[in-house]
């Protein structure tokens, strides 16, 4: 087979992905690799969840569910929708789905039209791109620069509205910058929105336990009532409990739409794992002590991590509000050399240069599509860190 479907014309794999695979194989190698680069988080999946999933895997859950999950998994996410954003969703308008991957995409494969638009504001989360391009739209990409918090501006949005704008992503907190929206910049928001009543809007909340100093998440549908029945708000167990690698998400949203992503994943997946989201319900119905728990460690190896990383001789990092990223400007090492003599011409090249000679794994700006910046996680063990800014600040001060 080496004719591929022209759909699938440079679409690549998701930068983090290419990474985590290069980060695995240098440490396969020997070499003592320090990954800033992933989306995974070091905190385990709590033992209570892994124990429902083993009973359940004992019990017989192991045949195929639902298409869009299991009743009770799917109430458990109602309830959650209501109790942590206050959106009261049907059982018809929730799906679970394989990662909340798999439910944005099958929002842009069942909706979009040859060439229909999706505003992405970027930087952001590397896969919107390519998962509006696989289903044959065009991604538009807007600006967020960092002397607006990274955030949209609504002016900017109503200039990139055009007659084939089907979708807007509203992605709080924001990977990779961990911008956190606010209530009345939801609302500013909304206001363009309502003057546009045929764009819907993928509000991504996978982030929304990762939030710090007593800031709250609130999601658009909850902000203005009047999108509810054109929001799409998706999340999942990934981040907040520790579920990277079990695969499960969810969406909320209008039930003709659910009912539309349903359709999708029944031929193609046929839905997620029947003990994964046995696992999932136990996440989302057990203790939730650990959330906050979790965040107030998050948020000191946040402060500890940006501290060490502004002490680097031509990084700026600002201090994130949620998320378990840093988004470092990096201009103050563009065009400099390093040891060997090269030039460092792009944040990639940076990010390079680091691996290269200090084993550090981070990810360019330019993947996430805002340069000169890198992302590193701190979702790592405090040792961990304080080596990785340690190595940083010395690869940094090599340069020339
Ligand atoms: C912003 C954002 N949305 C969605 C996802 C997909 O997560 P999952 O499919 O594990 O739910 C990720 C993963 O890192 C992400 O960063």
């Amino acid at each position: 087979m080496e004719t591929l479907a022209p759909r699938l014309a440079g679409i690549g794999t998701s930068p983090a992905a290419v990474l985590r695979r290069r980060a695995r194989e240098l440490r396969a190698a020997g070499r003592d690799v320090i990954e800033l680069s992933s989306g995974d988080l070091d905190f385990p999946t709590p033992p209570h969840v892994i124990e429902a999933a083993h009973r359940a895997a004992q019990e017989g859950a192991t045949r195929y569910t639902n298409v869009d999950g299991t009743p009770e998994l799917k109430d458990a996410v109602r309830e959650k929708f209501l109790r942590r954003n206050g959106l009261d969703y049907g059982r018809d308008e929730v799906i679970v789905s394989t990662g909340s991957t798999q439910a944005i995409f099958n929002a842009f494969f069942a909706t979009l039209a040859p060439g229909d638009e999706v505003i992405v504001p970027v930087p952001c989360w590397a896969p919107y791109l390519d998962q509006v391009r696989l289903a044959e739209g065009v991604p538009v990409p807007l600006a967020c620069p960092q002397n607006n918090g990274f955030k949209l501006r609504p002016a900017d949005l109503r200039a990139a509205i055009g007659s084939r704008t089907r979708w807007l992503i509203l992605n709080s907190p924001v990977n990779p910058t961990g911008a956190v929206y606010g209530r009345d910049e939801l609302a500013a928001i909304a206001e363009v929105l309502l003057e546009h009543p045929d764009i819907g809007v993928v509000a991504d909340s996978l982030y929304e336990d990762m939030v710090f100093d007593g800031r709250a998440v609130p999601t658009l549908a909850e902000v203005e009532p009047r999108l509810r029945d054109r929001v799409l708000t998706t999340g999942g167990v990934a981040k907040s409990y520790a579920m990277m690698g079990w695969r499960v998400g969810y969406a909320g949203g209008p039930a003709p739409l659910i009912a539309a992503l349903s359709r999708i994943q029944s031929q193609t997946t046929g839905g997620a794992s029947s003990v994964s989201q046995a696992a999932a319900l136990a996440a989302l119905t057990g203790p939730q002590e650990l959330l906050a728990e979790r965040a107030s460690i998050l948020a000191r190896r946040r402060d500890a991590f940006a501290a060490a990383l502004n002490a680097c001789e031509g990084l700026a990092c600002p201090v994130p509000e949620g998320s378990f990223y840093l988004f470092i400007d990096c201009a103050g090492v563009i065009g400099k050399r390093t040891p060997q003599g090269a030039r460092i011409e792009t944040d990639r090249d940076f990010a390079a240069y680091l691996l290269d000679t200090v084993d550090v794994v981070v990810v360019a700006g330019q993947d996430f599509g805002l340069s000169p910046y890198i992302r590193a996680s701190f979702a790592n063990p405090d040792a961990l860190l304080e080596e990785a800014g340690q190595r940083i600040r010395r690869a940094c001060a090599a340069l020339r």
